[in-house]
């Protein structure tokens, strides 16, 4: 008899983000099989114990599915393909940032295949990940999230069921328009400080003690500090979340006035080339748009995650 935590795992997309989810479960001892676009993001994971899949029909075949790759497409994509087959999955547990139309959509392709699906995703970057900090938050029916629940935790300590249907992707979607409504202001008030005088790394260190920092606030002081942009989260999948808020905004009547003019912000970004950095970068254009320089302090400062 198998036990709730003797599933067999397909994981899809081993990106920035999902390697570091499939390494948490690999470790944990569960038995993964992952696949991604480009194998070789994947193969690291063989050596934590996980095999890799050569095509997605082998995806199929385990017990429960995770799903993190980019954009709606992207999940339609590999769902469809994953589904040609004759062998189909228990549960799919997507992690992606998509949008509440996509997800229903998918729902329906799956719950007509008589899969049960679960709507998971997450708060936090690869760091948080490897701090052992992510959150999911997650819907769809009680008994798949009951099911999913040990391997979530594996992953991540807090997994929060917010109810049936779509419910987890509005929750997400708010939570990063205000990601980026939030770095834009930081990056504001930063720039602000400096230019009357105030080094960054004294001014975040005040914000960072006083109410209004946070987790967020101190885990990107080192790049506002020391201008290290490598990426954690991609200026594009901003504006798609960005995006995913003004749509729902419509569609539920509510006016977004700071989450538009944050999202024309990144576009701006985007468009002076800084696609490829963290979507921090934002500090800079601010910078820019002030008339000053930054130059990186080379003040050692804590991340609050290590
Ligand atoms: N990074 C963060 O801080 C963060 C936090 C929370 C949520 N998210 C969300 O998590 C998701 C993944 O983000 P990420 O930062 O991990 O992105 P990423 O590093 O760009 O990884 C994207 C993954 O999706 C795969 N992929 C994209 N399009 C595909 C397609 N058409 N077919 C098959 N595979 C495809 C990529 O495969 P290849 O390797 O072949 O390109 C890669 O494995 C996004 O929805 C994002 O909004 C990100």
């Amino acid at each position: 008899m198998r036990t709730h935590t003797d599933q067999t795992i397909g994981w899809i997309g081993t990106g920035r983000m999902g390697y570091e989810m499939a390494a948490h479960l690999a470790k944990g001892g569960a038995d993964v099989m992952a696949w991604n676009r480009t194998r070789a993001k994947a193969e690291p994971l063989e050596k934590l114990g996980a095999k890799v899949a050569g095509d997605l029909a082998e995806i199929a075949s385990r017990d429960i599915v995770f799903c993190m790759v980019s954009t709606w497409d992207d999940v339609e994509q590999v769902m469809t393909t994953m589904l040609k087959g004759k062998s189909r999955p228990r549960i799919v547990v997507e992690c992606s940032s998509i949008s509440l139309e996509g997800s229903a959509q998918l729902r329906e392709m799956l719950s007509a295949r008589g899969i049960e699906y679960l709507a998971a995703p997450v708060s936090g970057n690869a760091k948080v990940i490897k701090a052992g900090r992510l959150s999911f938050v997650c819907s769809g029916p009680r008994k798949a999230f009951d099911e999913a629940l040990p391997y979530l935790k594996m992953i991540g300590p807090a997994a929060s069921y917010v109810g049936e249907g779509e419910l987890a992707r509005i929750v997400k979607i708010c939570h990063n328009v205000f990601l980026g409504v939030v770095t834009q202001s930081l990056a504001e008030i930063t720039v602000l400080a400096q230019k009357a005088g105030v080094p960054r790394h004294a001014f975040l260190a005040f914000m960072n003690q006083s109410v209004m920092g946070s987790t967020f606030s101190r885990y990107k002081t080192p790049a506002f500090v020391n201008l290290d942009f490598k990426v954690t989260f991609t200026p594009a999948l901003l504006r798609k979340d960005m995006d995913l808020g003004i749509d729902a905004g419509k569609r539920f009547e509510v006016p977004m006035p700071l989450a538009s003019a944050t999202r024309d912000l990144i576009q701006s970004m985007i468009g002076r080339g800084w696609s490829e950095q963290d979507f921090a970068t934002l500090l800079l254009q601010q910078a820019q748009a002030s008339g000053i320089e930054l130059v990186p302090e080379n003040v050692p400062v804590a991340d609050g995650l290590s």
